[in-house]
């Protein structure tokens, strides 16, 4: 496929070929960073976020990073995130439908829940929540924009880093903190940058799958009731919700670059060519998924891609889906009405960012 800058890419779209191009260390992500590559955006990545590192960097960063994270801690946190969950409930029901899923309730969710894990005061959203924006919506802004809110971002995280050294903390900036100044397992700039990266990450993704589900799930109301029925099946729906859901923007997928001549599906690759993947096509190909255009909450097998492979395997992923089930189960639980308030194509999309997802989703119950 041909690029706005760069030039031209391959576009992987295989299951197979999707999982190779994920966990093979030939295709690099560390060779993206200020290369001029086929991509978006008209300046080169410089970011330099656990996303863009190869091992052994990636490694030891994601060793810092990966208890805090784990399905165990991520259990831990379930009644913290039940418990927002049921404050931004009990507020719509205060204040009467109709309401906006998106502002009254996946938004304000996931921002609470990563503010809560990295330690981040929630009264400074207002402060950070534009700089965040604007860096997950790279694609639509001027790249002085960007490069401000990115410098407004690590100012802020390097304030909270200063406030951890008078003052140590044991949530997870804390804990970076401790490790940067023990033994210098990660420099500064990595440290902030990191917490940039947890931040922006750990809301601008919940929020929008959540709101995906919901959308898809209220234009079925027999499996909604399925699930009421049945909580037991609320795992596997939100896997196959993961699976079935568009989640990815045009923007949204991070490239790799190859670095020694293969074969990939048939196709021969050249040392320094493009890869980009689908992760969303990938999720429904037929020759992993039976019926994959079919969603159906109770598909057992499922390997799906909704957050990668290898590595780079979403760091939140544990952290997504209990957000997904928590808010699945408590707004079905406690609005047995809940539906739509529009018909589904008034809905309007946000595809600027790296998730998609609706601008409002109106619901009245
Ligand atoms: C349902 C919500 C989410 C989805 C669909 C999602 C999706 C993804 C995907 C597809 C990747 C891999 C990208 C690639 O390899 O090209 C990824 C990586 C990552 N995600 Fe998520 N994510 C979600 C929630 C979160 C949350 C809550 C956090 C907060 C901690 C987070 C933090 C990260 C980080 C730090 C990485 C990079 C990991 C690495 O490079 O080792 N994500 N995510």
């Amino acid at each position: 496929m041909r690029l706005p800058y760069g030039g031209d890419a391959w576009l992987v779209t295989r299951y197979s070929d999707a999982r190779i191009v994920l966990a093979d260390p030939r295709f690099s992500r560390a060779a993206t960073l200020g290369a001029d590559i086929p991509r978006m955006l008209p300046d080169p990545d410089y970011a330099p976020a656990i996303l863009t590192m190869d091992p052994p960097a990636h490694t030891r960063i994601r060793r810092l990073v990966a208890g805090a994270f784990s399905a165990r801690q991520v259990a831990a946190l379930r009644p913290m995130i039940e418990a927002h969950a049921d404050d931004l409930i009990d507020r719509m029901l205060a204040a009467g439908p109709p309401a906006d899923l998106v502002a009254g309730f996946g938004k304000p969710l996931a921002m609470a829940v990563i503010c809560d894990v990295l330690g981040v005061p929630p009264g400074d959203q207002e402060r950070f929540r534009g700089w965040s924006t604007t860096a997950v919506t790279a694609q639509t802004v001027a790249p002085a924009e960007l490069e401000a809110a990115l410098a407004n971002l690590s100012g802020y995280l390097t304030e909270l880093v200063a406030a951890r050294r008078r003052h140590p903390t044991d949530d997870v900036l804390g804990q970076l903190v401790a490790a940067r100044d023990d033994g210098e397992q990660l420099s500064e700039e990595e440290l902030v940058f990191l917490g940039v990266t947890l931040l922006v990450a750990g809301h601008e993704t919940s929020e929008k799958a959540i709101a995906d589900a919901m959308f898809v799930l209220l234009q079925r109301p027999q499996q909604v009731e399925r699930l009421r029925a049945d909580p037991g099946l609320l795992p596997t729906a939100v896997e196959e919700l993961l699976r079935y859901l568009p989640l990815e923007t045009a923007g949204g997928a991070f490239s790799r670059v190859v670095t020694e001549e293969l074969e990939l599906g048939g196709v021969r690759l050249e040392a320094g060519d493009v890869v980009f993947v689908r992760l969303s096509v990938a999720n429904r190909d037929p020759r992993t998924f039976a019926e994959p255009d079919r969603l159906d909450l109770t598909r057992a097998r499922n390997p799906h891609l909704a957050f990668g492979h290898g590595i780079h395997l979403c760091l939140g992923s544990y952290l997504g889906r209990t957000e997904l089930q928590v808010s699945l189960d408590r707004l079905l639980d406690r609005l047995p009405r809940l539906r739509l308030a529009v018909d589904p194509a008034e809905v309007q999309w946000r595809t600027d960012g790296f998730v998609r997802g609706p601008v409002r989703l109106p619901v009245t119950w």
